[in-house]
């Protein structure tokens, strides 16, 4: 509890304010939503958020959920790691909560893939990264990937993923085909 406070301390400190602050991993989800919801209500927070990384915690991550005291959800979601089409995401979308995806490249391990530049031109993208991160935005309840990278060019290349047109049925399942 207090290493949760402290960071949220210095959060304040450095930005002013916290647009969305996400308790990980459900670790004392209900007491640190104790002291984070006034601090929403003052206005220094926008949004509380919860994280789960594992299938094994959803039922808990459902029950945070339904609690009412969080508006955004983060969970992994990929063409090989899809648990969170279920259950939660039908609950998110239920709730009106809002959906970050994690691990949309599969922790790097999807980025791999040779993919030839007319199927990267029937997905209207240059690269297979973009393809990834589109495949997860164009579910309707996805509102935010988040891949993780050490490169900025990469940064701007998965940035440009991040715009319409989205996937149709049929491009998604090309992505999925090319990912198993
Ligand atoms: N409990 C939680 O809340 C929780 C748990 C796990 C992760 N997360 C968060 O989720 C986010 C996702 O992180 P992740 O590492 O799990 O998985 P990820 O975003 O699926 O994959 C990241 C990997 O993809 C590579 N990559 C990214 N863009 C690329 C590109 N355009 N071309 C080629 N390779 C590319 C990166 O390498 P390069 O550096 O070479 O680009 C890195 O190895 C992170 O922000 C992390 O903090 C949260």
């Amino acid at each position: 509890m207090d290493e949760g406070r402290e960071q949220y301390r210095r959060q304040l400190e450095w930005f002013g304010r916290v647009e969305i602050e996400q308790v990980h991993n459900l670790v004392s989800w209900q007491e640190h939503a104790d002291w984070l919801e006034p601090e929403r209500a003052a206005g220094r927070i926008d949004r509380l958020g919860v994280t789960h990384y594992a299938p094994s915690a959803f039922k808990e991550l459902g029950r945070a959920l339904r609690s009412g005291r969080f508006d955004t959800l983060q969970v992994p979601l990929n063409p090989r790691e899809r648990d969170c089409e279920r259950e939660i995401l039908p609950l998110a979308a239920e709730l009106g909560i809002a959906v970050i995806v994690m691990r949309p490249l599969g922790e790097g391990e999807l980025v791999g893939q040779a993919v030839p530049e007319d199927t990267l031109a029937r997905l209207g993208v240059d690269s297979w990264p973009q393809a990834l991160l589109k495949w997860a935005l164009s579910d309707e309840r996805v509102d935010l990937v988040i891949p993780a990278t050490r490169n900025p060019d990469h940064a701007r290349a998965n940035a440009a993923a991040g715009s319409p047109p989205w996937f149709d049925a049929e491009q998604r399942r090309l992505v999925e085909r090319l990912s198993a």
